[in-house]
């Protein structure tokens, strides 16, 4: 009674006091708080309709209990309140399985970090978009959902899904590539996997986070069409297809306000025509303002509580703009006493929160710890990523895969060789209780009869100075030369690692780091069965090598169990069946966004708009290195019976039918991708577009009938003088093809009035 007093005499003061940092959230609540409510309060009945119960929480709770919702009270947990028991939200990053949360990256990438969480690391988003296997990713983001629960937690904060508009962005390992079809229906398979286990994933970063140069303070000038083209429909089919529970709002700013208070992306486009229900959660300090952050409808501010003032205090925080909490309760509570946020918009913002507590069983059923991770299963998971992730772009003479019974030596050597690079920087680098390399993994697999001897060949770059001299370069080498030169075959692993690709910077240069262009140079001169393996999220550039490589294959970064799946590929265990996500330009001129970034006075212009990755280079006749889509397999598959029924458009029944046959003699994989051409349309739009894509095992020799589902959606274009999707009636093509390069058959379809 003393504390409501306070409250209500003094309401300055209390607004005083938690400007001052001085109330956390929960401190608050204790503080101020009515008593204890009974345990037969309506909300609390697991069996009413969740509106109901969030109605009636709403309705028992202060004006100060509903202001302290919206900011953290720790580090990655949101505000609990006691007296009416709502839990607190216990995060951690995502996206590729479970970081520690007791800090930032720095602090928990340390290898004396505080609280050591050993989780399975999963392969990077863009080794799983190079699956293209959405059954896969939804059973990854189970195995993460399942780790997330062991590890008492309640919510991952993933998945990525930017769109990489070019290959120097420092994230683009974590995201699924290039195109909005592909991302979406990947990001949706992550998000039904982990919500199916009522862990709460949150989708991320909205919108157009596609560099890091500047991230707090890039403003990003996009278009109407380009965006509702490119850069919004993942999140939209988060919304509409997964209905998802939460989303994080980027660093930057779009078309001149910042993510965190963008009120024509959260509040137009987000709730109002995507109809998100669930929360926004800001990404950890990125929100700028009290009141336009609310009342766009930014939900949640994170970090908050005692970590947050510490870390917004940092010079690195205030140089980017962000110099304090907006969200905490004082402020809030300020802002509505003086009219810049109305009662109704604070229910509404915390209705949100209270929403995905109840739907995600949370309230109800809160995780408890049992440390059951990395399991066999989470494993088995992680391997067959890495596995179907691995592209292989090269294979002249069928160099692979490797003839254990004619192989006697192998010479691994690279500066990814004898290290696992299991994934790009920052706050998505899990510590895995192992990880094996490509060398462990490749020793194990040759077994005693094969000889293999390592040799580093170059230092990586700025990892360790004492490898970096004119005399240690080339004795480096020189060792190199001669185990290649001594060895039936040489697998060089090169690539990067976390300090030259991750997160809270770009990646400097498409040119593999220092030295490593010339070691394949010279392992290629002395053994022409060099096989060349890239450890890395994004395209770097090829021309020093490619042109004498015979074997060449994408690894990405593959996770823990990636050495064992570089091994089952390269020795035929395995059969390569992975895609491209993106296009590889040859070089970063012929990049769409050359010239377009990473901008100007702290603006950057997407002036290709919706010209990126294979619709810029397929569209425009540039040549890239490989194609978006492309992937070679150590079987061959036939295309056939391309067939198209129109009428059936919207409808549960096929719109394409084709058959797709092994006619080689190994099992294999392949994934059939559809594209719509549009010759007619009044406006000018890509050559062609993915719409559709299925996965198929075949057996030697088998054939299977693949379906595709077609909408008058997937024939449409953003009309920004209409304001909405546009399919102009008359006859489109339908090609179905192993690469957005490679269409093996065509067809018409008819789009009637
Ligand atoms: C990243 C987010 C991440 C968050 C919490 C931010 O720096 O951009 O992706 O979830 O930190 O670690």
């Amino acid at each position: 009674m003393h504390r409501s007093r306070v409250s209500t005499a003094c309401p300055n003061l209390l607004a005083a006091l938690a400007a001052a940092s001085i109330l956390s959230a929960g401190l608050l609540a204790q503080d101020v708080a009515p008593p204890p409510i009974p345990a037969n309060t309506p909300y609390k009945d697991a069996s009413l309709p969740v509106e109901k119960r969030v109605a009636d929480l709403l309705s028992r709770m202060t004006i100060q209990e509903k202001a302290a919702m919206l900011s953290g009270s720790g580090w990655m947990e949101s505000a609990p309140n006691q007296r009416l028991g709502i839990p607190a939200i216990k995060m951690a990053d995502g996206p590729m399985g479970v970081r520690s949360w007791a800090g930032s990256s720095a602090i928990t990438s340390a290898a004396d970090a505080p609280a050591k969480v050993i989780a399975t690391s999963f392969p990077a988003g863009v080794t799983m978009a190079a699956t293209w296997d959405t059954e896969l990713v939804k059973r990854e983001g189970q195995a993460i959902a399942h780790e997330v629960k062991a590890l008492g937690r309640d919510m991952i904060l993933g998945p990525t899904v930017n769109i990489n508009r070019q290959p120097l962005w420092g994230r683009n390992f974590e995201g699924y590539g290039e195109d909005p079809w592909l991302t979406s229906r990947l990001g949706v398979a992550y998000i039904q996997g982990v919500q199916g286990e009522g862990v709460i994933p949150s989708v991320k970063h909205f919108d157009a986070n596609n560099e890091e140069f500047e991230r707090h303070r890039i403003d990003a000038q996009i278009d109407e069409r380009t965006l509702n083209e490119i850069y919004l429909p993942a999140f939209k089919a988060a919304v509409q297809e997964a209905h998802v529970w939460t989303v994080m709002s980027a660093y930057n700013k779009v078309n001149g306000v910042h993510m965190a208070e963008n009120m024509p992306l959260l509040h137009d486009v987000l709730q109002k025509e995507f109809g998100f229900n669930g929360f926004v959660i800001s990404d950890w300090g990125s929100t700028y303002s009290t009141a336009p952050t609310v009342n766009a409808g930014m939900d949640l501010e994170m970090p908050g509580g005692p970590p947050m003032k510490p870390w917004l205090e940092r010079p690195a925080t205030q140089a980017a703009g962000n110099s304090d909490g907006w969200l905490v309760a004082g402020k809030v509570l300020a802002e509505v006493k003086a009219g810049n946020i109305s009662e109704a918009t604070l229910d509404d913002n915390v209705s949100r929160i209270l929403r995905v507590i109840f739907e995600s069983g949370l309230f109800d059923h809160p995780h408890q710890a049992t440390s059951e991770v990395d399991t066999p299963a989470q494993r088995a998971v992680a391997l067959q990523g890495a596995t179907e992730g691995i592209v292989l772009l090269k294979n002249e003479g069928a160099l692979l895969p490797l003839d254990a019974t004619k192989i006697h030596s192998i010479a691994v050597i690279g500066p990814n060789g004898a290290v696992a690079r299991t994934g790009g920087g920052g706050s998505s680098l899990v510590r895995p209780k192992y990880a094996i390399a490509p060398l462990d993994g490749i020793k194990e697999r040759a077994g005693d009869s094969i000889h293999v001897r390592f040799e580093l060949g170059v230092g990586m770059d700025g990892e360790d100075p004492s490898m970096d001299t004119p005399e240690a370069r080339a004795k480096m080498l020189k060792s190199a030369t001669d185990a290649a030169a001594h060895a039936d075959v040489a697998v060089v692993v090169v690539g990067r690692y976390p300090k030259l690709e991750g997160e809270g910077f770009d990646v400097k240069t498409m040119d593999l780091p220092a030295g490593q262009d010339e070691l394949i140079a010279a392992l290629e001169r002395v053994n022409p069965h060099t096989i060349v393996v890239l450890n890395t999220g994004d395209p770097v550039t090829m021309a020093k090598w490619i042109d004498k490589t015979p074997a060449l294959l994408d690894i990405g970064y593959g996770g823990q169990e990636g050495g064992l799946a570089l091994a089952s590929i390269l020795f035929g265990d395995a059969n390569p069946s992975g895609k491209l996500p993106v296009s590889f330009p040859k070089k970063w001129e012929d990049s769409p966004a050359c010239g377009h970034y990473p901008g100007e006075n702290l603006k950057v212009d997407y002036a290709e708009g919706i010209y990126v990755g294979y619709r810029h280079f397929d569209t425009k006749n540039v040549e890239p290195q490989f194609p978006f889509g492309f992937g070679l397999s150590y079987t061959t598959f036939k295309y056939s019976g391309l067939k198209t029924w129109p009428a059936k458009l919207n409808s549960k029944e096929p719109v394409v039918s084709l058959q797709v046959t092994n006619a080689g003699s190994r099992h294999g994989a392949e994934v059939v991708q559809l594209y719509i051409h549009d010759g007619h349309s009044k406006i000018d739009r890509p050559i062609h577009e993915l719409k559709g894509f299925e996965r198929v095992e075949l057996k030697a020799g088998e054939t299977k009938t693949v379906d595709f589902l077609l909408t008058r959606a997937d024939l449409s274009y953003w009309s920004p003088d209409k304001k909405a999707w546009v399919a102009e009636p008359g006859t489109f093509e339908v090609q179905v093809g192993a690469s957005s390069r490679d269409i093996r058959l065509r067809a018409p379809l008819v789009l009637e009035k």
